[in-house]
C-alpha cells in the first residue's frame, strides 16, 4: 500500500532587525541602487546575537503545526536543512526537537546549502508514501550573517537570516493533494565556486585560518550566476517532463531567491510569467535552505497558493546542489 504525501501547514519567521541597502552602503563599497539593480534586494534580516538557527527553526515549526491543526506529539520525524547549524554537534534538529517539546524521534540536520529544503521535503515524502510515518516537519533555517565577511561586497549584500517549515502529512484517501516527482543532483566539480574555506576536518578553526577570513563564505558571483540559471532551468525542464506536463500546467513556480536576475532568467526560459512566480526577495534576500519555505508560507497565508493548485519548487546551492519538487497543493 503506497500513501501520497501532501504539505498539510507551512511557517516561517524572520529576525526582527532589518539591514537595508544603505546600511550596507556604508559598510562596503557599492550603492543601494547598484544592489537593488544587480540582485532585487532592498533589505535582509539579521538574527539577534541571542538568536540561532534552532530559534528561528523552533518558531517557523509551531505556526506550521497550529496551521495543519496538529498537536506536537503528531510529529513522527524532523529533518532540518541548514548550513549554518547551532553547533556541529548537538544537530540542530535534536535542538528544535526540544524547544518546542516533541517526541523523542528521529532528528537529523541535511546539508545541501540552498536546496536542501527541497531534499528534506523528498527524503519526508519516501516515509510518507511507504506508510512508515504520518507527520514529518521539514525545516529550512539558516543566521548567513554569522558566516559572512562584511568586508566582501560581492557576498554581505546578498545574505540575510531567516527560515521557514513545512509539515508533510500522509493524504487523506479522497485528497487530490499529492507530491508527483521529485529530482536531485549533486556536482562537486563545481564545489569552489560557493564555500566555506574554514570549520571542517580540512581546515579546523586556527589562528592562520581566522587571519585569511576562511570562517567566511566565498564565492565566484558570476560563474555562480551562470550555474544558477543552468541547473534550476535542467530542474525545471525534468520536472515537467517527468510529469508530461507543459509550463502551463503549473500555477505557481517557487524558485530559490538568490538574485531577482536568475529568477527572471529561467522564468523567461519558461515562459512562466511573472505573476505565476512567487518572488519574496526584496526584503529578505538569500537565507539560503529558508527562501522556499519563507516564500511557499508568505503564498500560502496570503491566499496566492490554492488547494488543488500546481507547485513547481526549485533550486540549485553551494556543493553545488540542485533539485525540484512538484506537487499538487
Ligand atoms: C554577486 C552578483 C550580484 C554580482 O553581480 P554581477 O552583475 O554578476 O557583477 P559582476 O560580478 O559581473 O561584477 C561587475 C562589476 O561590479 C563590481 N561589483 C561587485 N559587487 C559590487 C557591489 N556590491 N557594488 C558595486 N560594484 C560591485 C565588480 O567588482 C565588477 O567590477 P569590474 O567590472 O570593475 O570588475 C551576481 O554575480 C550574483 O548574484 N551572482 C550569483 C550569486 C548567488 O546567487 N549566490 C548564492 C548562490 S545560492
Amino acid at each position: 500500500m503506497m500513501y501520497n504525501s501532501r504539505i498539510s501547514g507551512t511557517g516561517s519567521y524572520l529576525p526582527e532587525k532589518q539591514l537595508t541597502n544603505s546600511d550596507i552602503e556604508k559598510m562596503v563599497d557599492t550603492t543601494a541602487d547598484w544592489i537593488k539593480d544587480r540582485t532585487g534586494i532592498s533589505s535582509r534580516h539579521v538574527a539577534k546575537m541571542s538568536e540561532a538557527t534552532s530559534d528561528i527553526g523552533a518558531a517557523s515549526a509551531l505556526k506550521a503545526l497550529e496551521m495543519a491543526g496538529l498537536k506536537v506529539d503528531d510529529i513522527d520525524m524532523i529533518i532540518t536543512a541548514t548550513i549554518t547549524p547551532d553547533h556541529v554537534m548537538p544537530n540542530t534538529a535534536c535542538l528544535i526537537q526540544q524547544k518546542i517539546g516533541a517526541r523523542n524521534v528521529m532528528s537529523f540536520d541535511l546539508s545541501a546549502a540552498c536546496s536542501g529544503f527541497i531534499f528534506g521535503l523528498s527524503v519526508a515524502d519516501q516515509f510518507i508514501r511507504t506508510g512508515v510515518h504520518k507527520n514529518i516537519l521539514v525545516i529550512g533555517a539558516e543566521v548567513l550573517t554569522r558566516i559572512v565577511n562584511y568586508q566582501d561586497r560581492g557576498t554581505c549584500i546578498l545574505f540575510g537570516d531567516g527560515g521557514g517549515a513545512a509539515i508533510v502529512s500522509r493524504a487523506e484517501e479522497n485528497s487530490e493533494s499529492q507530491f508527483y516527482s521529485h529530482h536531485g543532483h549533486g556536482e562537486g566539480r563545481y564545489g569552489d565556486l560557493l564555500m566555506l574555506p574554514a570549520g571542517g576536518s580540512k581546515t579546523p578553526f586556527n589562528q592562520e585560518a581566522l587571519s585569511k577570513d576562511e570562517q567566511f563564505v566565498i564565492m565566484k558571483g558570476r560563474d555562480i550566476f551562470k550555474q544558477a540559471v543552468r541547473t534550476m532551468s535542467e530542474c525545471c525542464s525534468e520536472a515537467l517532463n517527468a510529469n508530461k506536463m507543459q509550463s502551463s500546467d503549473i500555477d505557481w513556480l517557487i524558485p530559490h531567491q538568490a538574485n531577482l536576475r536568475i529568477i527572471n532568467a529561467v522564468a523567461k526560459h519558461f515562459d512562466f510569467p511573472k505573476d505565476k512566480v512567487v518572488i519574496e526577495i526584496e526584503d529578505v534576500g538569500n537565507t539560503s535552505a529558508g527562501t522556499i519555505p519563507i516564500a511557499l508560507d508568505r503564498a500560502v497565508r496570503d491566499g496566492r497558493l490554492q488547494r488543488g493548485q500546481n507547485i513547481l519548487l526549485a533550486a540549485f546551492g553551494g556543493g553545488l546542489t540542485s533539485g525540484s519538487l512538484l506537487f499538487k497543493y
